[in-house]
């Protein structure tokens, strides 16, 4: 199998990571439909590929400082991962990432972590945080994620209640 090159985002990559974004994050958000119910998640979740999109858009611009890499196969944009640096606390941090389902399970997302590490290194960072769902949508997350050596874990809760 031909191996992903991970590289920094190019403007002409912007709509292939936001359709990325959209395929990748379906699952995650049915499950969020479920837990949530059809009102709330019309609610907080109402155009969520949009808003998805958008900060895709705005990270590949450098919107707060934003890096994006994105992993390329045979030519094809598979995946990608906004980043930041943060010099006041010397902790970097992942944000959006994903790779398009017909390529995931390939181990292509701990690739493009490995970039982001050598990158924030190089921009002094100690330390790298990344925040992800504890639900069985975001199982494929975490797991990628420990794979890459994330072992301190802070577990959060997100409540709603009905007014
Ligand atoms: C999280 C994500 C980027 C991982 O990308 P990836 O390249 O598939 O990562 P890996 O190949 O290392 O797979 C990680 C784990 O996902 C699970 N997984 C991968 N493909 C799967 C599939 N088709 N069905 C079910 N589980 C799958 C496996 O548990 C795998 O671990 P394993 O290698 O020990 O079997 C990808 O699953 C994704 O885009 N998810 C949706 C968006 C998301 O949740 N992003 C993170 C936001 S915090």
């Amino acid at each position: 199998m031909a191996e992903p090159v991970i590289r920094e985002v190019k403007p002409e990559d912007v709509e292939a990571a936001c359709d990325i974004a959209a395929a990748a994050w379906e699952p995650v958000f049915a499950s969020f439909r479920q837990m949530m119910g059809d009102e709330l998640f019309g609610i907080a979740c109402r155009d969520w590929r949009g808003q998805e999109a958008q900060q895709v858009r705005e990270a590949c611009q450098g919107a707060g400082g934003a890096m994006v890499g994105v992993a390329e196969l045979d030519g094809r944009v598979v995946g990608f991962v906004t980043f930041y640096a943060n010099d006041e606390s010397r902790i970097g941090e992942i944000n959006n990432n994903a790779v398009h389902p017909q390529f995931q399970g390939r181990g292509i997302a701990p690739k493009m972590y490995e970039h982001v590490f050598a990158r924030l290194r190089e921009l002094g960072m100690l330390y790298v945080k990344v925040c992800t769902g504890g639900d069985p949508a975001h199982a494929p997350a975490r797991r990628a994620y420990e794979k890459a050596g994330f072992s301190t874990r802070l577990p959060s809760v997100e409540y709603y209640r009905k007014l």
